[in-house]
């Protein structure tokens, strides 16, 4: 296995890849470092607060995510459970649990679904379980945006999309755009 990482990019919808289920990463090597720390560069590029694996063509359970502070937003890092991370993180072959019961609405977007943001509905809060850059096995509780950026790159893990979440409403509001995507890919 060999990556060019200058060749990574964002890949975008209806590409293939983003519909398979992703492999878990059975040894984490210098190479999946690399690959994190480039997905890392390409999502503050975009600029995003998330990124899949899948999302750079490569069937890897991995994503990376950096949900800034926003205390305008009321978003904050030291709260309970908390609601940003204060640097970028990686996260291999993640489990989420203990999901809050409620469900939240929240306009998402998504870098591979360029123009297209709608409502998805969200349990507030979880647990991840996962192994860092580093093999080092990690948890923690989320809520907010946080709990709502991890939901969502777990579904890319997962060959979910946002598309396939929206409310009615959502899922109307976006059908010409994702029309166009589709044709455009159809004719690059
Ligand atoms: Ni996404």
């Amino acid at each position: 296995m060999s990556i060019d990482l200058p060749s990574l990019r964002i890949v975008r919808y209806p590409d293939a890849v983003l519909r398979q289920p992703a492999r878990e990463i059975a040894e984490i090597t210098d190479e999946v470092r690399r690959v994190a720390e480039r997905m890392i560069e390409l999502m503050h590029d975009a600029p995003g607060i998330g990124l899949a694996a899948p999302q750079v063509g490569l069937s890897w359970r991995m994503f990376v995510l950096h949900v800034p502070e926003d205390p305008d937003e009321g978003r904050l890092i030291d709260c309970d459970p908390p609601e940003a991370t204060e640097s970028p993180r990686v996260y291999i072959n993640p489990r989420l649990s203990d999901y809050a019961r409620d469900l939240v609405p929240w306009d998402e977007g998504c870098l591979s679904l360029p123009g297209i943001t709608g409502e998805v509905r969200r349990p507030s809060q979880l647990t991840v379980s996962a192994l860092d850059e580093q093999g080092r096995p990690f948890s923690h509780r989320a809520g907010g945006l946080l709990a709502r950026c991890i939901q969502h790159e777990t579904d890319h893990l997962d060959g979910k999309l946002i598309i396939d979440r929206f409310t009615p409403i959502a899922r109307m509001k976006n059908r010409v755009a994702l029309r166009e995507l589709t044709e455009g890919a159809a004719k690059a």
